[in-house]
């Protein structure tokens, strides 16, 4: 279940809104130039090919606004591996890099096919806390300070849109305000708790 959060960013602990609701959080974000999203396209087989997955998506992928530019869309597939110790620590390098706020120098478009992560989107003295699973959509605008972490025992599967042929780089603004945020599963703890 998608779950969004918006706390102070000065203040990790306080929550200023909490909802679970799908409509409730497609509309809250449109402050930040940003879009959340609910995006059912069928179900897609968990093993499904790249080819069938971007397929799935097809209509979706043409109906986004891409404000002129050339749409290119991508899979990428994290498939929990537990027992290859080496996925393991790659895997926890990328969450641990990414888990510091960075930018771009274009959109960040992902389609959530099966299961998710979580997205802290930081915008108007606020951090918005998404944690993404099936169905989502999430874009954040170019330059968005953002970051992001797929957790301890990550397994998805997405579609990234991209709209530029160019690379995708993130730029880390080297402010460490995400070291206060907590880690996806404690987001998740304390939500469970709340209700
Ligand atoms: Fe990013």
């Amino acid at each position: 279940m998608t779950l969004l959060r918006v706390t102070p960013e000065a203040d990790p602990t306080r929550t200023l809104l909490r909802t679970r609701d799908d409509r409730q959080i497609a509309e809250i974000p449109a402050p930040l130039g940003a879009c959340f999203g609910n995006r059912e396209v069928g179900r897609v087989d968990r093993d499904a090919s790249d080819a069938a997955l971007v397929a799935a998506y097809s209509a979706e992928i043409e109906a986004f606004d891409s404000d002129g530019r050339d749409r290119r869309a991508e899979t990428v597939t994290v498939r929990l591996d537990e027992t290859n110790q080496e996925w393991v620590e790659d895997v926890q390098d990328s969450r641990r890099t990414y888990f510091n706020e960075h930018t771009h120098s274009e959109d960040e478009i992902w389609f959530f096919a099966d299961g998710g992560a979580c997205f802290y989107i930081r915008a108007e003295g606020k951090v918005h806390i998404l944690v993404a699973t099936d169905g989502n959509l999430l874009s954040l605008p170019a330059g968005t300070r953002h970051w992001f972490d797929m957790g301890l025992r990550p397994d998805f599967r997405a579609v990234r849109l991209y709209l530029t042929s160019e690379g995708f780089d993130g730029e880390f603004t080297a402010d460490k305000i995400a070291d206060g945020f907590p880690h996806v599963e404690d987001v998740v703890r304390e939500d469970a708790r709340a209700v």
